[in-house]
């Protein structure tokens, strides 16, 4: 079999070919051919490691249609068949290429009890933290010849921008990672003459981006965040170290619902001047609601809580409570968490979390979060604009703890702004006298 594979490897994706590490992302600028480079290191490793299974993923299935299927059904053409329904390129050495999407968050579990020798994330700051940690869960080998490799391609922005930022590019490493692991090959536009030579437009395009973007996209810079909705979210500013909060304080919880998708529960307390401290959260996946009452139940001893609003969808009645025909509330109520029907307003919602962030009358914000609650404070500025509208955070965000905030502080009264005094008319209604804006006809 002789198979013509159009083109020769640029001097930055040589070295993509050639690094060996454990995690390998080729990244930064747009078009410097980091697609093609991952579809050819996936055709070359199939053929090179007989019987060797590869996963290559795109966040959705349209963009992996178009940027992957279609290329490879070309580049592979009369020499590996490609299985529609496994959606798989099927070598004849016994090696497979799968393509995968995982458009929600929960998509990630079609892989579960899976072993991908290799997992190539493309676009991978498109993935949520969280998807690209169970994926790895997958990428395992019980190869001798052969340790699994992941290979990422992304461009700055996007879902999953810090987590891609922290392990590749700040190189900030926690736990069991190891900095030795992980390789970053930067790419630049004007590494690819192919696309230089074609399209020349192309590299004007990208200088007449606004400057955040031409930052991002022709020079590769990490430091902006395209798209990020809660730019006013800061670190040093929100997040405050553990104190203990007095008893006689207002307290109440929230509740985003989830099995697949995580479940969050977060409280909150409010001090005199309004002041609400989100003090600990509960974050579990795939949980029965009776387990998660009952842990809510258990932290929250010694505790006086007010209420606790949950999202919408713990009304529905649903098998997965443990119980056909109960729904999620039913199962709280019975274990001793009675949940209330959180307002759903999203927009409002949001609006509601960026004033709560927002410096207040004395330069603080109404909002502190105790360090403790790593999943809100890790998720909540990595929420983008959604596509289709400009004022709501994108489905494609891992949402589950801003959600339970949004729907926690929508259950509480805005706080009361100073009146301007010269805006505040007296006005008697009943009396002709009583002109509240003098002059104006008819009153
Ligand atoms: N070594 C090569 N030989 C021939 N063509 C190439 C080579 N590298 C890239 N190309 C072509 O250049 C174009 C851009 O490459 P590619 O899509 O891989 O870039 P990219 O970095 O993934 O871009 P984006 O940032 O937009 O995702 C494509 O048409 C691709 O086929
Ligand atoms: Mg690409």
């Amino acid at each position: 079999m002789i198979l013509h594979l159009e083109g020769v490897p640029n001097p930055k994706q040589q070295r993509f070919f050639l690094a060996e590490a454990r995690h390998v992302a080729y990244g930064g600028a747009r078009g410097g051919g980091k697609s093609w480079a991952m579809r050819r290191k996936f055709v070359l490793l199939a053929f090179r490691y007989a019987g060797l299974n590869l996963l290559l993923l795109r966040r959705t299935l349209p963009e992996l249609n178009e940027n992957h299927v279609l290329p490879l059904q070309r580049e592979l053409a009369g020499a590996v068949p490609y299985h529609a329904a496994q959606r798989a390129f099927l070598f004849p050495n016994g090696s497979r290429i799968k393509l995968g999407y995982c458009d929600r968050e929960a998509d990630v579990f079609q892989y579960q009890g899976q072993e991908y020798d290799v997992i190539g994330l493309e676009e991978a700051t498109h993935f949520t933290e969280s998807q690209m940690q169970f994926l790895l869960t997958c990428n395992r080998s019980v190869r001798s010849d052969f340790t699994p490799r992941a290979y990422y391609t992304c461009n700055p922005g996007g879902v999953g921008h810090a987590w891609v930022k922290r392990l590749f590019i700040d190189r900030d490493y926690r736990n069991s990672e190891r900095a030795e692991d992980y390789v970053f090959i930067p790419a630049r536009v004007t590494d690819n003459p192919v696309l230089l030579r074609n399209d020349p437009d192309y590299l004007k395009t990208l200088e007449n981006l606004p400057e955040h973007l031409r930052k991002a996209y022709l020079n590769g810079s990490w430091d902006v965040l395209e798209g990020q909705y809660f730019r006013e979210f800061d670190r040093s500013v929100h997040v405050v170290s553990p104190t203990r909060l007095p008893v006689e304080w207002k307290r109440f919880r929230a509740m985003d619902w989830g099995y697949n998708d995580p479940c969050c529960v977060l409280w909150f307390a409010v001090g005199p001047e309004g002041k609400i401290f989100v003090y600990r959260e509960l974050y579990l996946r795939r949980t029965l609601s009776s387990e998660i009452a009952r842990r809510v139940k258990e932290l929250s001893q010694g505790e006086r809580i007010a209420y606790t609003v949950a999202s919408p969808d713990a009304w529905q009645k649903r098998g997965l409570a443990g119980a056909e025909g109960e729904s999620i509330a039913d199962v709280f109520s019975k274990n001793g968490v009675p949940l209330i029907p959180a307002d759903n307003a999203r927009v409002p919602g949001w609006q509601r979390v960026r004033e709560a962030l927002a410096p207040g009358a004395d330069g603080t914000p109404e909002l502190a979060i105790f360090d403790t609650c790593r999943n809100l404070i890790r998720t909540l500025p990595t929420l983008t604009f959604d596509a289709h509208d400009a004022e709501d955070v994108s489905d494609l965000s891992e949402d589950h703890a801003p959600e339970a905030l949004r729907y926690g502080l929508m259950s509480r009264p805005r706080p009361a702004r100073a009146k301007d005094p010269a805006a505040v008319r007296r006005y008697d209604p009943l009396s002709r006298a009583s002109d509240p804006y003098p002059g104006y006809v008819g009153l």
